[in-house]
């Protein structure tokens, strides 16, 4: 069956024929490809046309597709079991995997996804310093938990929906918008509120409108909010967490949180969250202390095997982020240079196996900013690659992903077919 015929029959059995509203192409316009299978930095679609990736699952694949270990390892525990409803040994070496390379967690927990993972550690840290205001920024994505979608980033950014129909005003009363990067913004929101702010949830380097990196008043204003205000400071990491250094992003940008917020890699491309910090205030949590929380599949033992496999094949290499950012850098430096000797403006930020780039002059900051790049621009961009066989993030809001199974010679071939492009 070819795309279109997959996409008309999904229409009338799902809403937009998908199940995560980003998929369905609508800001870039066509049909998405329907995908048969993936190996390595490629993906298949049903009619068997290939694409080199740049998604990679919106993160999670960062050793590449199926790699053979990944496989392995979900197929033995399989065979084993796929759920058992009671502890596995398998959460508990992920949990000592990840608390030793992560310097704030000291404890952890296993959920199914990254909204789950952001929507319990606020309710922890509302009961913890038993204050109800949490601090956002415009354009980060949190999840689609109800207090978290006012001003997201990702596909609300990429539909344009700055509040979600059916979330009553009072669900979002305790959340407050600032923009990103804007440290007055956020000092001023600290004295007005004060000791009313229980939480301030942040992505240490923005992912969900672009790639956007914080600035160093900005970093300082929000260390100031944790040793001067004593609200929690909730490092969201589900995107750049094993992403792009194996102590996070937070590591990079000098902050220390009380509790992050992981997802995608740790999983190895299975559904999975977690959420730790310091001991201390994780044991506030459900079944040591009386903050609920719960789920039937969390640490699911198909996932725990996957991620730690994953984990485990990235730690052996002690260089791995660094080569992983050589390659970032070379498509993005040389993607930089052919767009513009075709005299279009054009901005690209890198970090580990992440990177954002625009149609626009400098980087980014804030929503605001990327809001102003040229979307038609982008979007014939990307209907040029797709046709060509490079599968971008089919919105300009969302960042791209590289994985170490990307061979220079893939990379060469998309900067030969991006040189083709006029927009
Ligand atoms: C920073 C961040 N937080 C939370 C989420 C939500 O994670 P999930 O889609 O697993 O619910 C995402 C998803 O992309 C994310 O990028």
């Amino acid at each position: 069956m070819d795309n279109n015929s997959c996409f008309e029959i999904a229409k009338e059995l799902m809403p937009g024929g998908v199940n995560s509203p980003v998929r369905a192409f609508k800001s870039v316009g066509g049909t998405p490809k329907f995908i048969e299978r993936a190996k390595g930095p490629l993906l298949f679609d049903v009619e068997g046309k290939q694409y080199t990736d740049y998604v990679g699952s919106f993160g999670p694949a960062i050793l590449g597709h199926a790699h053979p270990d990944v496989i392995t390892a979900i197929t033995k525990q399989a065979q084993k079991g796929t759920s058992f409803g009671a502890p596995t040994q398998a959460e508990t070496q992920l949990a000592a995997c990840i608390i030793k390379q992560m310097d704030a967690i000291e404890m952890i927990r296993f959920v199914n996804s990254g909204t789950e993972a952001c929507m319990s550690a606020i309710r922890l840290a509302r009961a913890y310093t038993k204050r109800d205001y949490i601090i956002k920024f415009s354009g980060c994505y949190h999840g689609h938990a109800d207090y978290l979608l006012a001003d997201a980033g990702s596909g609300l950014a990429t539909a344009k929906i700055s509040h979600s129909p059916g979330v009553p005003e009072a669900f979002s009363k305790y959340t407050l918008n600032i923009p990103y990067n804007d440290p007055q913004a956020l000092t001023a929101c600290l004295e007005h509120y004060g000791d009313q702010i229980g939480a301030i949830i942040f992505e240490p380097i923005c992912g969900n409108m672009n790639f956007i990196r914080p600035q160093q008043d900005f970093i300082a204003a929000l260390n100031n909010a944790q040793s001067n205000y004593d609200c929690l400071l909730i490092c969201d990491e589900v995107m750049t967490g094993f992403r792009v250094a194996a102590n996070g992003a937070q590591s990079l940008i000098g902050i220390k949180p009380d509790l992050t917020i992981l997802g995608k890699v740790i999983g190895g491309g299975l559904p999975v969250g977690a959420f730790g910090g310091k001991k201390e205030i994780m044991e506030h949590l459900a079944p040591q202390g009386s903050v609920y929380q719960a789920g039937t599949l969390s640490g699911n033992p198909l996932a725990m095997a996957a991620g730690l496999t994953t984990l485990e094949i990235i730690l052996k290499d002690k260089d791995f982020y660094q080569k992983l950012e050589q390659k970032t850098q070379y498509l993005m430096d040389q993607l930089t240079i052919i767009m513009h000797q075709k005299d279009l403006p054009f901005s690209a930020v890198v970090q580990g196996g992440m990177f954002g780039f625009a149609f626009i002059d400098a980087p980014p900051e804030n929503f605001t900013d990327i809001s102003k790049a040229d979307q038609t621009c982008f979007n014939a961009f990307f209907q040029h690659m797709l046709h060509h066989g490079h599968y971008f993030a089919p919105s300009m809001f969302e960042a791209g992903f590289i994985s170490c199974a990307h061979t220079a010679q893939d990379l060469d071939k998309t900067l030969a077919d991006a040189k083709k492009f006029s927009s």
